[in-house]
Formats: structure tokens, sequence, C-alpha cells
């Protein structure tokens, strides 16, 4: 085998990771342990465990790579994002944007609480930041946003809020209109389907009821998107499988 740093330009580096990559999700025992990986942390709220830049974000640390490069090639005009918590993620995308100098986030939350938004406004990347108070499928919410962006043509939508079938496809439909060919939605927490039952006692969401089976409802209906496969393929970790959504014509 070639020595990786003998390789030469980046198209032939990219090939020979994709070769890799595709090996690497053949090997069904390398799967099962990634999936098994990814129920046993949950035990442990993993994912609550990580800062960016001050502030708790609650991700996967290889989503963050992800997004990183979905935004590098992407250069949005705006990131949406549903759901804040303490505000990491919010933090994150404005640091990414702010290294490229481009671009604002938006951030809404059915509860915005006193502390988070105290620390998210004193933070340094604020300014890159616009906080929206109320339920992401509200249509006062969707109104604020519209005038937000006016007519900007780049935008990424996350959706990481509330995690059932219902509320995600609500969220699919309205939100998927803002983003055009080229750009992304990213919709957190599509493992629900595949994490044992016990993390999803006491949710309204579980096995069935989920983000992946919102994706699945919306991808009937809409051809304008389809899923990223070569994404979660090579993360392995993550809180997204099949949640990785390209739009492919406008
Ligand atoms: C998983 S957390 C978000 C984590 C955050 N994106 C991060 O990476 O750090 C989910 C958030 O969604 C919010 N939420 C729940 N229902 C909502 C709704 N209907 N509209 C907007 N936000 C909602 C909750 O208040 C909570 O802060």
């Amino acid at each position: 085998m070639k020595d990786s740093s003998k390789i030469g330009g980046d198209e032939e580096f990219d090939q020979r990771n994709k070769k890799f990559v595709n090996s690497m999700n053949k090997n069904k025992s390398l799967l099962k342990k990634s999936k098994d990986w990814i129920d046993n942390v949950f035990d442990y709220e993993y994912v609550y465990h990580f800062r960016w830049l001050g502030r708790p974000i609650i991700q996967f640390p290889q989503d963050m790579i992800a997004l990183q490069e979905l935004i590098w090639n992407t250069k949005p005009d705006f990131i949406i994002e549903s759901g804040i918590a303490r505000g990491g993620s919010l933090i994150f995308h404005a640091s990414i944007l702010e290294l490229l100098n481009h671009g604002k986030v938006i951030g809404i939350d059915i509860d915005i609480r006193k502390h988070n938004r105290k620390e998210i406004e004193n933070h340094p990347l604020f300014k890159r930041i616009k906080l929206i108070e109320g339920s992401s499928i509200d249509d006062s919410v969707i109104n604020q946003i519209k005038k937000i962006i006016k007519n900007k043509k780049k935008i990424m939508v996350l959706l990481d809020s509330h995690h059932t079938e219902q509320h995600v496809l609500e969220e699919l439909k309205k939100y998927s209109s803002f983003v055009k060919s080229g750009s992304y939605i990213i919709v957190f927490d599509t493992v629900i389907e595949d994490l044992k039952k016990h993390h999803s006692t006491n949710r309204p969401w579980g096995h069935g009821n989920n983000p992946r089976t919102a994706i699945s409802k919306f991808l009937k209906n809409n051809k304008r998107f389809k899923i990223d496969k070569e994404i979660h393929k090579k993360l392995l970790i993550t809180s997204c499988p099949d949640g990785y959504l390209k739009c492919i014509k406008n």
C-alpha cells in the first residue's frame, strides 16, 4: 500500500480516501461496533461533555468536523438552527463564519433561558448571531426569519429542536424552501431510530417516531433533497445517520 504522505494532489488523495471509506462501510463488524459504541456512550450523556469557545455544545465532535467542512464548502449567507440549548452550536457556526469573514447565524428556541441568553449575548461572536424565541414551526417565527434573510441565496438549515416525527416533518416542510441547490439541511438525532429503546424513555419521541422517520416521509414528496450518504459513511460516529440532506434542485 502506498504511504499516504506520498500521495500527490488533492484529487488523488480524495479518491484514495473514498476507497477506504467504501471498504470501511463493508466491514460489518466495525459498523456494529460503531453502533454499539454510540449506544453505550449515550448512557453517560457523552454528547453533553464538550464546549466550543466556552459554551456547552450538545454534539458528537465528529459531526462538528463534518459541519465545518460543509460550511467551508458552501459558504452560507445564513445558518439557521432550531434548538439552541446553551448556545455552543450557535457559537460554533459563528466561529467558522467569522474565519470566513462572511455570514450570520439565526438561532431559534422555544425557551431561551435567562442565563444562556446572557452568556450568548456576552460572547465575542454574538456579533454574528441573531436569537429568536418561539417555536420553530410558529408562523410568526418563520416570518421573522424571512425578514432577516430577505433575498439571501445561500442558506444552511440545522434542525435540532423537538425530535418527534410530526415536529421535524413540519420543520422540514417550512424550512426547506429557504434552502437552494448545493446547500444543506442537517437533521440531528436521526440516531434515535438506531438507539436502544431505554434512551427514549419519558420522551415524546422514540423508535418509529423521530427525525429519521420524519425524513423518510419528507423525501417521499420532496424530490429537491437527497441524503448525502458520503458524510455519515466517513463519520461512522454521528448523531445524524441519513440526516445530512443535500438540496439538488431549486
Ligand atoms: C438538543 S437541544 C439543542 C442543542 C444545540 N443545538 C447544541 O448543539 O448545543 C434542543 C433544544 O430545542 C429546544 N426546543 C424544544 N422544542 C422546541 C420548539 N418547538 N421550537 C424551538 N426549539 C425547541 C429546547 O428548548 C432545547 O433547548
